[in-house]
């Protein structure tokens, strides 16, 4: 039987290439997101329209799963105005999804690992999780990282921590990845600043991050737990 793995914002820019690739590596792919409109069922993709952030929704779609090794909670989303205009229900929404929605996810997978003796959790967070975006590259597209995505993703990479470090007894390794920016055709001002602040001088591609997310669900793999590996072509080195 296949591995199965869920893996959360599967409709999404880097979501569909994992789909694609954990398929093509052997696993069974739980698809979930909001909209599954760019996604297609197959034999070994079973598309899941849900709300990570409605508790009784995600308590009912794990009511149907006995069997999971991998939980990968990419879903995140960011919001790109100034600071200064921040309201409370943007702010809400982006530690729900971001933070909320991983954590009610996390928590059903922890009992299915529990009961079939271990597994897997992969959380994206983001190399602004470690570090503030830096306002001068970004000039102006308007896609200005905020201060509530990187309040969130530092959220992640500590929700990881916690996780390794109560999971670790049940056979559950529980890490983050963090992605530096993925190039997705952002103006050429942005690329070019970018590449000038990243050591390998290149945005990166969601095929860059295909080979750390392979060595962290590997079986192989099961030594490494509560660590956050950057994927960001050396951008948080200096
Ligand atoms: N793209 C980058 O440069 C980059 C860099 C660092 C980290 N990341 C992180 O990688 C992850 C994926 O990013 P992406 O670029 O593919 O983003 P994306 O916007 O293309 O995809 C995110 C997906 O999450 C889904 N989603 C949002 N809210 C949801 C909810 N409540 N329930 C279920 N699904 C929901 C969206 O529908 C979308 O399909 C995110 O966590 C992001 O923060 C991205």
């Amino acid at each position: 039987m296949k591995e199965k793995v869920i893996l959360t914002g599967a409709n999404g820019n880097i979501g569909r290439t994992f789909v694609e690739f954990l398929v093509a590596k052997g696993y069974f792919v739980y698809a979930v997101d909001l909209k599954i409109d760019r996604l297609k069922t197959s034999k070994y993709v079973e598309l899941v329209q849900l709300d990570i952030t409605d508790e009784d929704a995600v308590h009912d779609f794990f009511s149907s799963i006995d069997n999971l090794r991998v939980l990968i909670n990419n879903a995140g989303i960011g919001v790109f105005t100034p600071f200064e205009n921040r309201t409370a229900a943007e702010f809400k929404k982006v530690m729900e999804v971001n933070l909320l929605g991983s954590f009610l996810m996390s928590q059903s997978a922890l009992k299915i690992m529990k009961k079939v003796g271990g597994g897997k959790i992969i959380n994206i967070a983001s190399i602004y999780g470690s570090k503030s975006s830096d306002e001068r590259i970004y000039g102006e597209s308007g896609r200005n990282n905020s201060e509530v995505y990187s309040a969130t993703k530092a959220g992640v990479i500590s929700l990881t921590k916690y996780m390794a470090a109560h999971f670790g007894k049940y056979n559950i390794q529980t890490n983050a990845i963090s992605p530096g920016g993925i190039y997705n055709e952002q103006s050429i001002d942005f690329v070019r600043n970018y590449e000038q602040k990243t050591p390998m001088q290149r945005m990166g591609a969601v095929e860059d991050l295909l080979s750390t997310l392979l060595y962290l669900i590997s079986e192989d793999t099961t030594y490494t737990n509560g660590q956050n590996i950057s994927v960001d072509g050396g951008f948080l080195a200096w």
